[in-house]
């Protein structure tokens, strides 16, 4: 071979053997073997040599150029297989890496607290009744014996929609739904949102209650005492306690606001309880005669009891809460603790 073409043949071999990727190997094919590439421009200025080695270089450049295409083509085969080696190499399947683990959610407390009262009174043979949110005035006070200017309308101040339509203050209005649509025995739990013009650490304008109604033959305020001491029970615990105080609802005759034993301090007197030992969980007792005849009943032949409580009061008892707007801003640092 010639000199000239041997250097350059050398050149590309070297550089050619460092090649890693595609991209180095193309560089070298062009450098040496493209339009401008040593080779090529030496093949064309052969018209400037000698006449004597025109034909010696011209044939061992040609020589050097099939030999480096030849060895461009088997390098390609290598680096290919080499970068495709790469590649699976980097994506491999890392075993020991922590697993990525979906974001569990959790129940709200308030819908814990909701299911938790409704199993406990489906327990004991209860059925769920609902009822509209948008009442009119008859449904919300007329028919619970709470006439127009009744100083009872006070205890609840009222989002009117209409002069007669309203967004209900309470779940009572469903018992008056369901004693016109059903005939006793009626047992029946009502969850449900109620609304009232009230905001503050204790009270937001829409907040939960729970209804409960039994009516039939021979229905005593007994009956009401077993049932809500039952349900203290389970609810907080089997050596929770209730009382009954003397109190006044115009739909039931007589009246009575239950306390559970304060399941914090057991009765001593703590900050919860606010030193009395007793918590006020809800409002019951035995339903109006009145409200019965609104009904349609005749309260000589039927009696019933009922009772409502709000879900959030039982839930931030329960739960040791002290502002009930938690329970609505979705904050899920409060929301986490209840998983
Ligand atoms: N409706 C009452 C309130 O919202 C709670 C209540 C008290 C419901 C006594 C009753 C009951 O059924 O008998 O404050």
């Amino acid at each position: 071979m010639h000199p000239r073409v041997d250097a350059i043949v050398r050149e590309a071999r070297e550089a050619l053997a460092a090649a890693r990727t595609g991209a180095d190997l193309e560089q070298v094919r062009v450098r040496y073997l493209g339009r401008q590439g040593e080779l090529t421009r030496l093949l064309r200025s052969l018209g400037s040599l000698p006449a004597a080695e025109r034909p010696l270089v011209g044939a061992a450049a040609n020589e050097a150029k099939r030999e480096l295409e030849a060895a461009v083509d088997a390098r390609r085969a290598d680096t290919t297989a080499e970068e495709r080696r790469r590649e699976r190499a980097g994506a491999r399947l890392d075993l020991t890496l922590p697993g990525r683990r979906p974001a569990a959610g959790s129940l709200h407390p308030l819908t814990r607290v909701h299911d938790e009262i409704v199993s406990i009174f489906a327990g004991l043979g209860f059925s769920i009744a609902e009822g509209p949110e948008i009442e009119s005035d008859w449904f919300n006070f007329e028919a619970l014996n709470i006439p127009p200017e009744h100083p009872a309308r006070d205890m609840q101040d009222t989002f009117y929609l209409t002069e007669s339509l309203l967004l209900r203050t309470h779940t009572s209005p469903v018992q008056i739904h369901y004693m016109k649509a059903e005939r006793p025995p009626i047992r029946i739990i009502v969850p449900g949102r109620v609304y009232r013009r009230d905001a503050d650490i204790t009270h937001s304008p829409m907040f939960h209650q729970v209804e409960g109604l039994a009516v039939d033959r021979n229905v005593t305020m007994a009956d009401l005492k077993g049932t809500l001491e039952l349900f203290a029970r389970e609810m907080f615990g089997p050596r929770s306690k209730i009382r009954f105080r003397p109190s006044f609802f115009p739909f039931t005759e007589p009246s009575a606001e239950v306390d559970v034993l304060c399941f914090l301090c057991g009765g001593d007197g703590c900050r919860v309880c606010k030193q009395s030992g007793w918590l006020e969980i809800l409002g019951s007792g035995m339903v109006h005669p009145q409200v019965l005849r609104n009904v349609g009943y005749d309260p000589e032949e039927m009696t019933g009891w009922a009772f409502g409580m709000g879900i959030e009061r039982v839930a931030m008892l329960k739960y040791g809460i002290d502002d009930i707007r938690l329970f609505f801003e979705n904050d899920v640092r409060f929301l986490r603790q209840f998983a």
